[in-house]
């Protein structure tokens, strides 16, 4: 057994726990920011202080294994601005950038965003999307959780999570698209007009369940 410190009561939890395992094993009903518990959904972020640690760290609660000594909580949702847009409309999104999000400009380089859980450098994507190295920055992104932590800590309230989502589409729709893509797609437009999954799409909740528990009962 460890002792930690977790949501504010020194309490004992077996090793080897995550600290959302740790969180349901000492009886918290936590649900909120908890989503896949596989460190992809980035809902359940934490801020910890390992033993006898001067800095506090940020991790993700399904991912992060309390240790002796751990003083940890969970972190809530913290909200950030995404900006509304049509891709499929624009031109070229890309120039469209600074219009979406303006406060982009007013980054001064403190580098208070760089407390990624998954150890993105944050400060320097934002950087190269400032310098219009949008291709470097869609690459510096591909690991995000859009976890939002980053945001909690800019004070010109940027959220790079979402202006690194933007640029990633932006950068996508400019590049040819594979054939492996192209063929699924083609397959997928022929699917909508299958006559069985269009009767399928049409059916309300209750047809839905009928549908359904015919299929089961087959
Ligand atoms: S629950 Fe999804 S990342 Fe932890």
């Amino acid at each position: 057994m460890l002792t930690i410190e977790l949501e504010g009561r020194k309490i004992k939890v077996p090793e080897g726990l995550t600290v959302i395992e740790a969180l349901w094993d000492t009886g918290h009903d936590v649900k909120r920011g908890i989503g896949c518990l596989s460190g992809l959904c980035g809902a359940c972020t934490v801020a910890y202080l390992e033993a006898g640690a001067q800095r506090v760290k940020f991790g993700l609660g399904c991912q992060t294994v309390v240790a002796e000594g751990m003083n940890v909580i969970m972190l809530p949702y913290f909200p950030s601005r995404m900006a509304r847009y049509d891709m499929e409309s624009m031109t070229s999104p890309l120039q469209e950038l600074a219009d979406h999000y303006p406060e982009l400009a007013t980054c001064n380089d403190c580098k208070a965003c760089n407390i990624c859980p998954e150890w993105i450098d944050v400060a320097g994507f934002v950087k190269t999307s400032r310098e219009g190295g949008y291709e470097s920055t869609a690459e510096k992104v591909m690991g995000c959780h859009m976890c939002g932590l980053c945001a909690s800590r800019c004070p010109k309230s940027i959220a790079p999570q979402y202006v690194g989502l933007y640029i990633q589409r932006s950068c996508a729709r400019q590049r040819p698209i594979p054939p492996n893509l192209a063929k699924r797609l083609e397959q997928m437009a022929v699917l909508a007009e299958d006559s069985e999954f269009a009767q399928v799409a049409a059916l309300n909740q209750a047809e839905l369940e009928v549908y359904c528990r015919k299929i089961l009962d087959s």
